[in-house]
């Protein structure tokens, strides 16, 4: 490579640089702008009430929403929506990403050496791998892979249970802000876990798009396929990340639980809005758990990602913030609808709330 290439080089990467701040930047402050909000009405003051009376309009859904405010609402059921996008856009990123972990981070404890690749492999290669020289580098991007994965597992349950376990009364709305509101969330999610390498993902993949314009097929073999050396540095990812996905499944697993008796509370394609005092698993001790399930299964995420970002941890206090509200005006309804309903269940967190 000549020095004219070297110096290009230097300037795509700074402008790459400067990009990934603005976008880091960016989700950050949308969190915390999506957090704010959430806490300054939980504060317990009787001047916030109007403010808490605004927010709970938007975030009201489903049992929740009186069937008189029907303006700007959408079905319940458009929940689909943004696990399709979800679905869709995390399948992106962990495609883009573990095939950019594969070809350009390869794990071990070494570094990359930097001068052989001066001397060898393609121009493409070159500009890539000399942003993730270092183990610790390489190592978070496949770290971004396992976290993407998780998501992956996540969102794909949800998809299923929207279509086959949820019985949507047909009265069941939700605001429209609520509405953009997941939309958002569905998209700024799974961005969030990967922008340690996300554009620089997206930057390899163009380039390969272009040089396989140009070599054509010669580039593609099926018999090529290393799917060992896609798989294998995800099973040697570190301790922390181990910890992460059993507490991930942990609550994956109770929140389908949950789903399900909430699910078995209406014959399969009974649309009416009848609704009954869930019992077993997790109901027996909270109003909310899948909600609760849901704050375990990011806390998982956040375990597996070493908790060094930033933005996932502001991605979880939204989720928390977002949910406690919610599963506060559940429980506040289910006191006042059910005479019988049990005096001892929590709002969504055992012996705190
Ligand atoms: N990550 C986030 O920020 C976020 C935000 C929102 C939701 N979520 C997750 O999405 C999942 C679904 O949330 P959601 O708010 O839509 O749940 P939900 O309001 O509890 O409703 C889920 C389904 O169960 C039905 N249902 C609820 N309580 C019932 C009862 N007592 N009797 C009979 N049927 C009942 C609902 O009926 P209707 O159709 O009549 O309402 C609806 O079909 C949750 O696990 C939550 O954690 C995550």
């Amino acid at each position: 490579m000549n020095l004219l290439g070297i110096l290009m080089e230097a300037v795509a990467s700074q402008s790459m640089d400067t990009i990934k701040t603005a976008l880091i930047r960016l989700l950050r402050a949308a969190w915390i702008a999506g957090i704010l909000p959430l806490l300054i009405a939980s504060l317990p003051s009787p001047r916030l009430n109007p403010f808490h009376s605004l927010l709970q309009a938007y975030a009201k859904r489903g049992k929740i929403m009186p069937s008189s405010s029907n303006r700007f609402t959408v079905p319940q059921s458009f929940f689909l929506h943004f696990y399709l996008l979800g679905l869709v856009w995390t399948t992106t990123l962990l495609m883009g990403i573990w095939y950019f972990a594969y070809k350009v981070a390869p794990l071990g404890s070494e570094p990359l050496s930097f001068v052989s690749q001066l001397t060898g492999g393609s121009h493409v290669f070159f500009l890539h791998k000399s942003r993730f020289t270092t183990a610790e580098a390489r190592f978070n991007v496949w770290k971004s892979v396992f976290l993407l994965l998780l998501m992956e597992i996540h969102v794909l349950r949800r998809l299923y249970e929207t279509r086959h376990v949820f019985n949507y009364s047909s009265s069941a709305r939700m605001h429209i802000v609520g509405y953009l509101t997941g939309i958002y969330y569905y998209t700024a999610a799974p961005l969030s876990l990967c922008t340690f390498c996300a554009l620089e993902a997206f930057n390899f993949a163009a380039d390969q798009v272009v040089e396989f314009k140009v070599e054509g097929q010669e580039m593609l073999s099926i018999t090529d396929f290393d799917l060992w050396g896609y798989v294998k540095p995800i099973t040697g990812l570190g301790r922390c990340q181990w910890a992460g996905a059993s507490i991930f499944a942990w609550g994956w697993f109770h929140q389908f639980c949950c789903h399900a008796i909430l699910g078995s509370l209406r014959e399969r394609g009974d649309r009416t809005a009848e609704y009954i005092i869930p019992r077993g698993d997790w109901f027996e001790v909270v109003s909310s758990p899948h909600y609760l399930a849901e704050m375990i299964i990011y806390a998982g995420l956040l375990v597996a990602s070493g908790g060094t970002d930033i933005t996932i941890w502001l991605l979880l206090g939204f989720v928390v913030a977002n949910l406690a509200f919610s599963a506060a005006e559940t429980h506040r309804w289910y006191l006042q609808k059910f005479e019988d309903y049990p005096r001892n269940r929590w709002a969504i967190l055992p012996f705190v709330y």
